[in-house]
């Protein structure tokens, strides 16, 4: 068994992911030092060949100016965030990157196949950029380089396909617990739904009233929702679907949509 090579700041949900699926290569440095992490003072006396910050994306600034003050500036450092430009790693650090797994990741929780994790990455330097693609494809076969500007956007992609889906399947379990309706019955359909998805338009998969524009059973529908907000959200993504449905038959439709969903008795 060699010495680590890869340091890991912060000891939360990422760094117990990324420290499990390192095993002997990464050590954990932790504010304050525990059995299983050393102090970030320790790495100053470490031969490491990179650094993956794990700590919340407002601390990556300050966290890496701290580390600057220990580590050689030409030690790549790397954060794991979606949303952070990798600028925001001090810029005494010459080689900077992001690698970001697109992933919801609890400690605790172990991931069962890494392989099949996709992990997004970027570099400032050729250099840092070739280490990482290196170590992102020990982790797993698909690893994507995009730019800070792209995995923002995907980052906010990612919002609307998981956090958002998430918030609409929390609707129907109120909806089910409060008439004494077992949610369960509902888990075919949600696995159903995404597992279907195929990398093609999914508006052109979309079923139900309102892709069908009946607008009695969405009335119905409205008519059984007593709370104003989950109303409208109703209303507004029904007026999604619908214009996804105009827009596929012509594109330049989608733009009146409106319009007919008010004529359909949706609005
Ligand atoms: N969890 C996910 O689902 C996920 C997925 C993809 C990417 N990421 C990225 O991974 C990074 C870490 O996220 P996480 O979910 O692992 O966060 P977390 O569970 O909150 O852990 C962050 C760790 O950072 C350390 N830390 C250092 N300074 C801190 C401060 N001022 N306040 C609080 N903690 C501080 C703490 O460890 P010590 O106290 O031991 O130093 C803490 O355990 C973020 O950039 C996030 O965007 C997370």
């Amino acid at each position: 068994m060699g010495s680590p090579n890869i340091a890991i700041v912060g000891n939360g949900n990422l760094a117990w992911h990324l420290s499990g699926v390192l095993g002997d290569r990464a050590v954990v440095a932790s504010r304050s030092a525990s059995a299983s992490t050393v102090t970030y003072q320790a790495l100053a006396g470490m031969s490491l060949d990179a650094v993956f910050l794990a700590v919340p994306d407002n601390r990556i600034a300050q966290t890496s100016e701290e580390l600057s003050g220990l580590l050689p500036p030409t030690l790549p450092v790397f954060h794991t965030s979606g949303a952070t430009p990798a600028d925001r790693i001090s810029n005494r650090f010459c080689h900077r990157g992001v690698l970001w797994p697109i992933r919801s990741l609890r400690r605790g929780e172990p991931v069962t196949h890494w392989r099949d994790l996709p992990l997004v990455i970027y570099a400032t330097t050729e250099p840092a950029g070739q280490l990482l693609r290196r170590l992102a494809g020990d982790l797993s076969d698909s690893v994507t380089w995009l730019d800070d500007r792209q995995r923002a956007q995907l980052h906010l992609a990612a919002v609307f396909s998981n956090n958002f889906v998430t918030a609409l399947y929390e609707i129907a379990f109120q909806l089910c617990r409060q008439h004494d309706i077992p949610f369960e019955l509902l888990l075919p359909i949600i696995r159903h739904t995404a597992g279907s998805q195929d990398g093609q338009r999914p508006a052109l998969r979309q079923t139900g009233a309102a892709a069908r524009g009946d607008s009695a059973t969405m009335d119905r529908h409205l008519s059984l929702l007593d709370q104003p907000e989950y109303q409208k959200l109703y209303r507004d993504i029904s007026h999604l679907i619908l214009q996804y449905r105009l827009s596929e038959h012509d594109p330049h439709l989608g733009r009146d949509a409106n319009d007919d969903l008010e004529d359909e008795g949706v609005a």
